[in-house]
């Protein structure tokens, strides 16, 4: 749910009344904005809504719409505290697999390894303006943008070890990438951030410009542990720097159907996460681990391997439970 705030205007010393009167927005908007959001006042009076001097409406994003509302992307972290468990894998993948599909998706690669970067073809070098540059020198975020045949990528390497030192410094230091994001959030149906392994500055400002997480969990021994001290962390962030923030999913990666271990594995995540588990489990498979060094996702190495495949059902998984606003 997404909420409009209304700044109602004083008239002849009275706001509006709350039922079928005018309503005015602040002078701010275009006006055609304007005229939308009356009607949407309107509706929400009529339908008993009560309306004051600041009303925030909610309204279904696939309505937004319908009242001539920007529609924001969705931007979902890729995070698992746990190293090489398929984040970046699935980031670099699902991101192609959007953009075949129609959906306009930018990566924010987070993780100074700019292993995203250079999955979606980026020399991450000399890639400049980087996320280093949006997060710790305040270049605006489009500015770092590079397009590519897969999506376009705000890519980062090297430059990004040791920010942390730099963004504890920061002011409002957990919501920095929040805020650089915003002005792109229209223009993308989704953003993926790339998060680094580790639970500090640089993620914690992920989960806060998150409006989801989606979690790999490898199918091995003590991933189970893992991911309860993953739930407890969001928890955590929940509590404290972002309350809105949802599970998307925990995607199961390197899933080996012939192995007593990966089902096992399998089951007890199932069991654990109940429908957050999502449908599709990405195999283990060659291909997918040689995409990146041609610098492209499987799903241009190979469209038909098992694990390309995969990855565009994860794809449509998601797309389903996001639909695109008409
Ligand atoms: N489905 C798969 N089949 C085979 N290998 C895979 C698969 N998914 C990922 N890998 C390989 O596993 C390794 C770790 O994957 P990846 O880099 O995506 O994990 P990560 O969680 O992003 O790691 P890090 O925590 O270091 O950022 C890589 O070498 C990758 O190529
Ligand atoms: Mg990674």
């Amino acid at each position: 749910m997404f909420h409009v705030k209304l700044v109602l205007i004083r008239r002849n010393g009275r706001y509006p009344p709350p039922k079928g009167g005018e309503y005015l927005q602040d002078s701010s908007e275009t006006s055609s904005q304007n005229r939308a959001q009356l009607s949407l006042c309107r509706d929400f009076g009529e339908a008993g809504g009560k309306v004051s001097r600041e009303t925030y409406i909610p309204i279904e994003k696939s309505r937004r719409s319908v009242y001539n509302i920007p529609v924001m992307g969705k931007v979902i972290a890729l995070f698992n505290q746990k190293g090489g468990v398929g984040k970046t894998t699935t980031c670099v993948n699902l991101c192609c697999a959007f953009t075949e599909a129609g959906r306009r998706t930018l990566v924010v690669d987070c993780d100074p390894q700019g292993q995203s970067t250079s999955g979606l073809g980026i020399a991450r070098q000399n890639a400049a303006p980087n996320t280093y540059h949006v997060l710790i020198e305040g270049v605006p975020a489009e500015k770092a943008v590079v397009s590519t045949p897969y999506g376009d990528v705000i890519p980062c390497n090297r430059d990004l070890f040791g920010s942390g030192i730099q963004l504890a410094e920061a002011e409002g230091r957990e919501t920095i990438l929040r805020e650089a994001l915003k002005p792109l959030r229209d223009k993308y149906d989704f953003i993926h951030i790339d998060c680094p392994a580790l639970l500090e500055l640089l993620t914690l400002n992920a989960l806060c410009a998150a409006d989801s997480v989606l979690i790999p969990v490898q199918c091995e021994y003590l991933a189970l542990e893992g991911l309860s001290e993953l739930m407890g962390t969001l928890r955590m962030i929940r509590r404290t720097l972002n309350p809105d923030l949802e599970v998307e999913g925990v995607v199961l990666t390197m899933y080996d159907g012939r192995t007593n271990l990966s089902m096992q594995v399998a089951n007890a995540v199932k069991k654990h996460m109940k429908q957050a588990v999502c449908k599709t489990a990405i195999p283990r498979s060659v291909r997918v681990s040689e995409a990146p060094s041609h610098g492209m996702p499987v799903l241009r190495t190979d469209r038909s391997s098992r694990g390309a495949i995969a990855y565009r059902l994860l794809a449509e998984e998601i797309m389903a439970k996001n639909p695109k606003p008409k």
